[in-house]
């Protein structure tokens, strides 16, 4: 696989005729194949709901004929293919081309670190596991492309208008965007004025999704994706893991010291060496007596426990898992119709094939095997983009043999997404599963977290994770994060204040490292930044009941919790938004804008929209639609809040962990400037954080009506229902946030 080399039109035909099949599924959203003896099939496995969509009226009409297509609304063209250039054939290969126009801008394309606005780039869409397919110089500070989760999706931004389109396509897909052709890492010999979507393989299968705000385009995507359902609530907590922990006696540990730092943490993580010579679904002997009594010991502490699964099974006859997979014929074929081998952590390993029912059904019984053995609490999945080691991956083929890698290379992870997901249900169905995977694919949100992979710890790395993260979050994969304080390397106190400051309300919060760095458990540092450190997660936690919020009107809506600038606020020539990817939104009422330079003593922010700003640490108040500087400062970090937000807190910061009666025990917290008249509705539910009881509506609800007269604030709660029982609210009015003042 050449990831710097692309498919270029010159190299395809454009004059041949097709059948194009558009359906409208209803609410602006549209499909379109194209039919040929090329392509039998578009292989994907994506879990799309089509459904979703009917009978909802269109007010956007996709036109396509012969040689154009058009998508226009409201009186006006939002997406025309390039004249003579429509759609273009290269073999199985093919590609739709479009004129771009000065004003257009990029967004989505899944988990990419190159750059948050993307015109002027080319990328594949191939899942690769990072640190083993590009040189560490690159990994540190430079652009790793492809990474390990592909979403063909590409939003489209003109003005205040957005539209997406989306391909559903296994393969290695690739767009250009309006980018320059080179003489690799030389010269720019060239730039035309078009963006192309296409791919190598698989019946072309488009969805175009008109918005027109960038809120309703994401809804809609991630309504046909596949919204990700609440997750448990000690899901939101901090979670702690490091490569090398391998006993939960060392769990016992952590949290012993958790405790003695006084910050609460609720996921503790077993890397590789929790297992009996890294075989999948076994625990070393030695480290583990009694799975089962050591985890229910941890979680009657308040903590979770996870391990990690990767999907390579050893090769070792008489090992039950290798058996049973080769009887049932599970494991992925070579060309020779021999079980494809690669290298993984045990050595020589074998690949369950996720694309089969059969195989996915294996590891699910085996999922719940573990989990009869363990009760664990969740699993972190890796290693499945999937990664061979020294194997080239071209042999691995699928369904007995019959088909190519590429047909599902891509799909691996959500394959065995899926199968996990299963198999936790199988061993208790009433419990919300909690998976976080590496690797993904479009409509992976129906399963799993995503978190961003084998990171660095240096400033690069830590910028780059708010645009990775924003993209991923307008792509349909809206639960992710990055290890903070980096993975790989050694933090500097300094880095690892900030990376907590900028990451401490990212939806999916983990401190992790690799084996042979330095530790980065919070009072490995000094104890200046154990500090602060600690009062970030504390504030995570006080905000506890807002992020399970936001997960809540996910869940309904199709909202992300991290959200570009431009998601709440329209763009304009003033004050343009389209480039902030050092800022951004969590839900619609708390913007951060960290910072994420080392040794700068101050930063613009941008404060968006006409109303205006809560600064929590001072209590200031600013106007929107301005540009201010603001200092760095040691315990704080530059957070604002929007006027008319209501944010409901925990009345107390737990010292261990989450538990879900907190969330009925409340502060709600009103933002309004003093001389602000106004009326605020807010509505809050609140469930056991647990189980999927509240499918079934075992809720609580409340409806509160603030009413803001000048210094005045007068509520009034109506409780919708109890059925989760009874919550308590106190109202406080622009209060500053606590945690800054604790030492
Ligand atoms: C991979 C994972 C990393 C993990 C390591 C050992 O590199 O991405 O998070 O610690 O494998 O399992």
């Amino acid at each position: 696989m050449y990831f710097k080399k692309f498919d270029h039109p010159g190299n395809f035909v454009f004059d041949k005729s097709f059948d194009y099949q558009m359906e409208v599924l209803g609410d602006d959203v549209f499909k379109l194949t194209v039919e040929s003896p090329r392509w039998h099939d578009n292989f994907s496995q994506a879990e799309l709901d089509e459904a979703a969509f009917a009978n909802l009226p269109s007010r956007a009409e996709l036109q396509v004929s012969e040689y154009s297509l058009s998508l226009q609304a409201e009186g006006g063209s939002l997406l025309q293919s390039l004249p003579e250039r429509m759609f273009g054939v290269a073999g199985s290969k093919w590609m739709f081309c479009f004129a771009h126009r000065p004003h257009m801008q990029f967004y989505g394309l899944g988990e990419k670190n190159n750059g948050f606005e993307k015109t002027g780039v080319r990328s594949k869409f191939w899942n690769t596991d990072v640190f083993a397919d590009f040189h560490m110089h690159q990994i540190e500070t430079g652009v790793t492309d492809p990474m390990y989760v592909s979403v063909p999706y590409l939003l489209v931004k003109q003005g205040n208008v957005y539209c997406g389109i989306l391909a559903d396509n296994p393969f290695d897909a690739f767009v250009s965007l309006r980018a320059q052709e080179r003489i690799e890492n030389q010269q720019g010999v060239a730039t035309e004025d078009y963006f192309m979507l296409g791919s190598t393989d698989g019946r072309p299968t488009l969805y175009f999704i008109y918005g027109p705000s960038l809120a309703d385009t994401t809804r809609k995507l991630q309504r046909l994706c596949g919204c990700h359902a609440r997750p448990p609530l000690w899901a939101l907590g901090h979670q702690q893991c490091r490569w090398g922990y391998k006993s939960a006696r060392e769990l016992a540990e952590l949290d012993q010291r958790y405790r003695q730092a006084n910050i609460p943490t609720d996921g503790l993580w077993l890397d590789i060496d929790y297992m009996d010579k890294f075989k999948v679904f076994t625990f070393d002997p030695v480290h583990f007596e009694q799975p089962k009594r050591e985890f229910a010991e941890l979680r009657r502490k308040g903590r979770r426990s996870l391990v990690i699964l990767d999907p390579g099974v050893r090769i070792e006859p008489g090992y039950p898992v290798y058996d049973s997979g080769r009887q049932e014929n599970v494991f992925c074929r070579n060309r020779e119709g021999g079980e494809y081998v690669g290298f993984v952590w045990p050595g020589a390993t074998v690949f369950p094939d996720f694309s089969m029912p059969e195989a996915r059904d294996w590891w699910a019984r085996q999922t719940a095997m573990m989990l009869g053995k363990s009760d664990l609490d969740g699993f972190w999945l890796d290693m499945n983009d999937p990664s061979t080691g020294s194997s080239v991956l071209d042999e691995m083929l699928f369904q007995h043999g019959q088909r190519e890698h590429g047909s599902y290379h891509n799909q691996y992870a959500f394959g065995m997404q899926k199968a996990t997901f299963d198999g936790c249900l199988r061993h208790r169905p009433e419990r919300r599963p909690f998976l976080v995977s590496r690797s993904g694919y479009i409509s992976t949100s129906r399963y799993s977290a995503v978190w961003t992979g084998d990171n660095i710890a240096n400033y690069y790395h830590l910028r780059q994770s708010i645009p990775m993260c924003l993209n991923l979050s307008l792509s349909g994969i809206p639960f992710c994060g990055p290890d903070v304080p980096g993975f790989g390397g050694d933090p500097t106190p300094g880095l690892a204040r900030d990376w907590y400051k900028a990451g401490f309300l990212f939806p999916f919060f983990r401190n992790h490292s690799i084996k042979n760095a330095r530790k980065k458990e919070p009072w490995t540092f000094d104890r200046e930044t154990c500090g602060v450190i600690g009062h970030f997660i504390r504030l995570r936690y006080k905000l506890i009941p807002y992020l399970y919020q936001l997960f809540v009107e996910h869940e309904q809506k199709g909202d992300p919790m991290l959200r570009p600038l431009f998601y709440e606020f329209d763009d304009s020539d003033e004050l343009p938004l389209g480039m902030i990817d050092d800022q951004f939104m969590v839900g619609s009422h708390i913007m951060q804008a960290p910072f994420v330079e080392p040794g700068t003593r101050s930063r613009r922010v941008v404060l968006p929209g006409a109303g205006s700003w809560f600064d929590p640490w001072s209590g200031q108040w600013f106007d929107g639609g301005q540009t201010i500087t603001v200092r760095r400062d040691r315990r704080t970090t530059p957070v604002f809040i929007r006027a008319g937000a209501v944010i409901p807190m925990l009345r107390q910061v737990p010292d261990i962990s989450l538990q879900p009666e907190l969330l009925r025990d409340l502060e709600l917290h009103v933002f309004a400037p003093p001389e602000a008249r106004t009326a605020l509705q807010f509505s809050y539910q609140a469930d056991d954080g647990e189980s999927f009881a509240y499918r079934q509506g075992k809720v609580s609800e409340t409806i509160a009506t603030i009413r803001i007269d000048g210094g005045k604030t007068s509520v009034e709660t109506k409780s919708v229902k109890e059925d989760a029982g009874a919550v308590k609210f106190t109202v406080k009015r622009n209060c500053l946030f606590e945690a800054m003042t604790e030492s």
